[in-house]
């Protein structure tokens, strides 16, 4: 049961909630109204100009209602408000599982169940959500089989290296057995801005040895370093490298922290790649802390304990948070023939919004079952 005073000298409403008390500013509150001569129904923007509330804005009177808050304010507007929204934390991390080389269920979606039904794509969004990636079995092993895929989501981004480009390797014709790179965990791209959100990674064929992808929880492997050498997390989270790429055309260049955290502290993305990384001419004893945790974090990124090994077969596909994942493969032989796989890239800001948008007409039509 929520009791409700004006505090402040009516500039300030305080919730009781069993042992918690919250003040809130009439100045939030006004701000967040959500009625329709404030916040427009349709897009959710606000209508009045914020900034130019009077700052000794007053609330006149307020009542609890079960989760209905209502509110007068000086100005004389009016309002209700949903409790539970209104109070509700905006920490977005509480529902990912952080994972490690335990990983015991794999996420996974049919390609065909996803292009054609609207709750098998959710299903897909909300793993790709919660795990920072899924596994799509049966995509076409046509050159770009995922764009059907892509077209339900947002679209693709194109890139200096085209939309859905190849990742590739053909046998040295002199030299069968010739080793093909191992490629150390990392994430893509982050010399761009903004960085790629999700990678879309198809094969068409894979090598017979080898050639599989690892896949380390940046989320989870920041906490670990968290636990074990909470400086060495600092120093991580404090230097800002510039990460470089460039060629005769392109002259690509952005910077951030390897593990980026929001206002509550959390990690909300890391970055890692060794070849575009440019560490500034900080002050020494600075960048001796950074190396030292740089080195940790590769250890741990690199290590068996956070790395899941999975490999793809031709009409597979891994879907990767670029924000929360480093990927990586090992080394390959091809006895002839070529390891061929696609890769595209799709936004963070249009994948959350389809798994938004599908979510809520999902909870409508549950709604409207529950009345009929
Ligand atoms: C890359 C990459 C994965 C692979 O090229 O950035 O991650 O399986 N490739 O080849
Ligand atoms: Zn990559």
């Amino acid at each position: 049961m929520t009791h409700v005073n004006l505090v402040a000298d009516n500039r300030r409403l305080a919730l009781d909630d069993q042992d918690q008390t919250r003040e809130l500013p009439a100045l939030w509150l006004r701000e967040r109204s959500p009625a329709p001569d404030t916040l427009d129904p349709r897009t959710g923007q606000r209508l009045i100009e914020a900034a130019d509330l009077p700052l000794d804005l007053r609330i006149e009177q307020a009542d609890v209602d079960g989760q209905q808050l209502s509110v007068r304010f000086s100005d004389g507007h009016q309002a209700d408000f949903d409790l539970d929204t209104l109070l509700k934390p905006s920490s977005r991390q509480a529902d990912k599982p952080l994972w490690d080389a335990g990983l015991e269920h794999t996420p996974e979606a049919d390609f065909n169940a996803a292009l054609d039904d609207d709750g098998a794509l959710l299903d897909m969004l909300d793993e790709l959500h919660r795990y920072g990636f899924v596994l799509v079995s049966n995509v076409p092993t046509t050159e770009d089989g995922m764009h059907a895929l892509i077209e339900r989501i947002g679209p693709l981004r194109r890139t200096n290296w085209g939309g859905i480009a190849d990742v590739k390797s053909v046998a040295n014709a002199y030299d069968l057995t010739m080793t093909q790179r191992g490629l150390e965990p990392h994430t893509d791209n982050p010399y761009r801005d903004p960085i790629p959100g999700y990678i879309w990674l198809h094969c068409l064929t894979n090598a017979a040895d080898g050639g599989d992808n690892t896949l380390v929880d940046g989320y989870r492997a920041a906490q670990v370093l968290r636990e074990r050498d909470p400086a060495a997390f600092d120093a991580l989270s404090r230097v800002w490298p510039t990460f470089r790429y460039e060629d005769e055309t392109t002259y690509l260049e952005s910077e951030g922290p390897l593990i980026e955290l929001n206002s509550e502290g959390e990690p909300v993305r890391v970055r890692f790649s060794n070849r575009t990384e440019l560490v500034p001419a900080l002050p020494a004893d600075e960048l001796e802390a950074y190396y030292a945790a740089r080195q940790q974090f590769n250890q741990l990124i690199t290590g068996d304990e956070l790395t899941v090994h999975l490999k793809l077969n031709p009409g597979q596909m891994l879907i990767m948070d670029n924000y929360r994942l480093f990927h990586g493969r090992r080394a390959y032989e091809l006895a002839g023939g070529v390891r061929h796989l696609r890769q595209g890239y799709v936004d963070r800001d249009s994948t959350a919004s389809r798994r938004e948008v599908l979510r809520r007409q999902q909870q409508t039509s549950r709604n409207n079952e529950e009345v009929a």
